[in-house]
């Protein structure tokens, strides 16, 4: 098969940042995508309904001319989040989902959650009104190893959550687990889970091969080739409750290659292309369509889009570098080929 005629995708997690760093990036999700759920980690967080109103109006001023995409808004929630925003943000109609960062655990998590006993209001409200919450799986405790934080967090966090909570919608979001993959399958399907094209194609080696990368760093950390091989048979399983998230987090290349580097791996410029990729290189093609444009839209209750994507089988190179607002950003696979392209 060399040419694949797609349903437009859906992004189901992304990092858009703001202003003149957003208008350099938002391109490359608008050519590949519908829609996508934005998240709300920008600093300030976007916490409130009002400021996801205002964010949404940013992201559609800066949308080229003619286009349609839909930028699909979320909620930061915090300790103090009020059931009240949770109404507020369902009666909106902008608002689609609520995500819940442990306090400290990734970039721009500092306003997080600190203990979600702390939320017990917030997720009756949302179990109400079927507001999803998506969660960054992964426990902050110094003394769980970085590679550990998934599992620990699914037993000590989202166990007794989904328990205590049946009916409130869960997207456990970008999984790099074999125990992640096992746990979403045997919830019942109001917990799902996204996938990012990266953790599909590389497993832990790809941070330290010949030399450090800093451009493979991202949270939750790449993990062992068997995890890698678990999230692979979950994307091509036909399973809807797993489908695309490419969590595509820009930083500039300044903040990545220095004493700290930033975590976030940028992937929006060949999103499609490398989930092609992981795909195709599975024998799964054929289950690309429903992974990307249906599973998602279908989770979170949106219609089908109505226009459709053609990829080839046609190697193209990325760019060294791309803009990001007034710096510059090392795209995923820079200087290398990606073998799908957009017709
Ligand atoms: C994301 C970012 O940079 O905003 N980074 C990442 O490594 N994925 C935050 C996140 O989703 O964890
Ligand atoms: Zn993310």
């Amino acid at each position: 098969m060399t040419t694949l005629i797609l349903t437009k995708p859906d992004d189901m997690h992304l990092h858009l940042r703001d202003g003149d760093a957003m208008r350099s990036i938002l391109p490359h999700t608008v050519r590949r995508f519908a829609r996508a759920i934005v998240m709300p980690n920008l600093r300030p967080p976007i916490a409130t309904t009002a400021q996801a109103i205002a964010y949404r109006e940013r992201i559609l001023s800066a949308l080229p001319p003619e286009s349609a995409f839909e930028p699909l808004m979320t909620l930061y929630l915090t300790d103090n989040t009020a059931p009240a925003e949770i109404v507020r943000a369902r009666e909106s109609g902008v608002v689609h989902a609520v995500k819940y960062y442990p306090a400290g655990a990734t970039t721009n998590s500092d306003s997080g959650v600190t203990d979600i006993a702390r939320c017990h209001g917030v997720l009756e409200a949302m179990e109400r009104t079927g507001l999803p919450l998506l969660v960054h799986g992964e426990v902050t405790a110094a003394e769980v190893d970085v590679f550990d934080r998934e599992r620990v967090f699914i037993d000590q966090v989202l166990v007794p959550l989904v328990a205590r909570f049946t009916r409130l919608k869960v997207v456990v979001e970008h999984i790099t687990t074999r125990e992640a993959v096992r746990f979403v399958t045997a919830m019942p399907a109001n917990v799902a889970a996204t996938i990012t094209a990266h953790h599909l194609l590389l497993n832990r080696n790809a941070l330290f091969s010949a030399g450090v990368r800093p451009h493979h760093y991202c949270l939750p950390i790449l993990k062992r080739e068997v995890h890698r091989v678990a999230l692979v048979e979950a994307a091509l399983s036909g399973n809807p409750k797993f489908f695309l998230g490419t969590d595509s987090a820009p930083h500039s290349r300044a903040a990545k290659e220095c004493v700290c580097g930033c975590a976030g791996v940028y992937t929006a410029h060949a999103a499609i292309e490398l989930y092609a990729e992981a795909f195709g290189a599975n024998d799964g093609l054929d289950r690309l369509e429903a992974f990307a444009s249906a599973y998602g839209a279908h989770f979170y209750g949106l219609a089908r889009n109505r226009d459709s994507l053609s990829l080839e089988r046609r190697s193209w190179q990325v760019p060294e570098e791309l803009e990001l607002g007034s710096e510059r950003l090392v795209p995923f696979r820079a200087g290398e080929s990606v073998a799908w392209s957009i017709v």
